[in-house]
C-alpha cells in the first residue's frame, strides 16, 4: 500500500536534515585555528603579520645565523625599524609567555621546536626555574 519510490528518498533527505548541524559543526571544528594571546600593549610585529605567521621559524634561523655566525646584533624590518636580535630580549619581550603565545600554535600543528632547551621563556624566569 505504500510507494516505495518516494518513501525511500524523502527518508534520506530526513536524514540529511535531522543530522545536519552534527556533520555541519563537525566540519567546523576542525577549522578552528589556534588563539594565541597577542600583546596589549603593542600592536604590530617586527614584520607583517601574515609573513611572521608564515615566516617566523625561518626568520628566527636567520638572526641565530646572524649572531652566531656574522657576529651582528641588529636587525632591520622593512620599514627601517631597528631591532636587537634576540628572541628572549625582544621576540619575548612583547609576546610574554611561551605557553600562551607560541605554545597555543605549536601543539595544534604538533611543533616543538627545542629552542627552549637552552633558551630561556619568560615564565621560566617568573618561577625561577
Ligand atoms: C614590538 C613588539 C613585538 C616584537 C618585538 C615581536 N612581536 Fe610578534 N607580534 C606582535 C604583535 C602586536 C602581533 C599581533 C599583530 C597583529 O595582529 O597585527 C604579533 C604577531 C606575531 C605572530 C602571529 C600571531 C598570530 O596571531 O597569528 C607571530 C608568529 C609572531 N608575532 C612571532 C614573533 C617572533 C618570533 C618575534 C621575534 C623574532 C616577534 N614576534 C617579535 C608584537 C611583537
Ligand atoms: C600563529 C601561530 C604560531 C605562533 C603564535 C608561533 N608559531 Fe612557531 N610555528 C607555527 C607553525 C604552524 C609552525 C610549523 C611550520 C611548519 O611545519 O612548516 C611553527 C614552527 C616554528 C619553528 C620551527 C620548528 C620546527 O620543528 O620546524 C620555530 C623555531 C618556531 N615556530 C618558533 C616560534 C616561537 C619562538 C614562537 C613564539 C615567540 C612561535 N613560534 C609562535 C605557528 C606559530
Ligand atoms: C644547544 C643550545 C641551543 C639550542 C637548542 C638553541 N639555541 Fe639559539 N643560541 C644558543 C647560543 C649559545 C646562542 C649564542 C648566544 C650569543 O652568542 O649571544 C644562541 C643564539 C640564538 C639567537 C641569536 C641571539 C639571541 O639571544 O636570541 C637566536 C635568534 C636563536 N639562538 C634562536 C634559536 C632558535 C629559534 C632555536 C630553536 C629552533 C634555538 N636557538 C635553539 C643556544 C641554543
Amino acid at each position: 500500500m505504500y510507494d516505495k519510490g518516494k518513501i525511500i528518498p524523502g527518508l534520506i533527505i530526513f536524514f540529511f536534515l535531522l543530522t545536519f548541524p552534527f556533520w555541519y559543526s563537525l566540519g567546523q571544528a576542525s577549522y578552528e585555528s589556534p588563539k594565541p594571546k597577542l600583546p596589549v600593549n603593542e600592536k604590530k610585529c617586527i614584520e607583517d603579520v601574515n609573513w611572521m605567521r608564515a615566516n617566523h621559524m625561518e626568520l628566527l634561523n636567520k638572526w641565530r645565523d646572524m649572531v652566531v655566525r656574522h657576529d651582528m646584533t641588529h636587525y632591520v624590518n622593512t620599514a627601517g625599524k631597528d631591532y636587537e636580535i634576540s628572541l628572549e630580549k625582544t621576540c619575548m619581550k612583547c609576546h610574554t609567555s611561551r605557553k600562551e603565545f607560541c605554545e597555543k600554535c605549536h601543539v595544534k600543528v604538533s611543533v616543538s621546536p627545542y629552542c627552549w632547551d637552552c633558551h630561556v621563556a619568560p615564565e621560566e624566569v617568573r618561577d625561577g626555574q
